[in-house]
């Protein structure tokens, strides 16, 4: 159910993500992704660079929410992936994907003032 896929794999989700969402060359972004019936309804984006993972994106289509999905997403990262520390980046406003990081272990450890139009964003890292 859940594979590392290329973004190419993801290009029907996407649409369903950002319209504006612009699919990064980066030979160091990569893709975990949860497929139902065939079809790819979540996937989490991030790079692993000397064993620090920085999470670059997270999402589960909308009908699919509230079922584990991102926490498995989460855990087989966890799993497969050799870090130190993984960092990521959330609006203080994403009450949802706070609680959801929080579960996972993640703390907050810097705050970016109005990073998103005014918004605050937390940085939070998991050892
Ligand atoms: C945030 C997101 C990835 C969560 O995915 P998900 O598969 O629904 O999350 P899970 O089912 O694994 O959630 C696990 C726990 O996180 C918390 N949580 C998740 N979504 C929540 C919400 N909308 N409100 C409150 N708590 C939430 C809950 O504690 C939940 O456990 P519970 O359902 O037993 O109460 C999903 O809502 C999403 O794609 N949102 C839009 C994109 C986005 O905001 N991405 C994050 C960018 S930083």
């Amino acid at each position: 159910m859940i594979n590392k896929v290329n973004s190419s794999d993801l290009k029907e989700l996407f649409k369903d993500y950002k319209l504006d969402y612009i699919i990064s060359n980066n030979e160091y972004v990569q893709y975990y992704a949860y497929k139902i019936d065939n079809k790819y309804i979540a996937f989490l984006c991030f790079m692993n660079i000397s064993e620090e993972v920085e999470i670059i994106d997270a999402f589960v289509l909308e009908k699919y929410r509230r079922n584990n999905i991102m926490t498995s997403l989460f855990n087989y990262l966890f799993k497969n992936e050799k870090y130190t520390k993984i960092f990521l980046e959330v609006s203080e406003e994403n009450i949802g994907a706070i609680n959801l990081y929080n579960k996972l272990g993640f703390k907050v450890i810097s705050v970016r003032k109005g990073y998103y139009n005014g918004i605050d964003a937390y940085v939070m890292e998991k050892k």
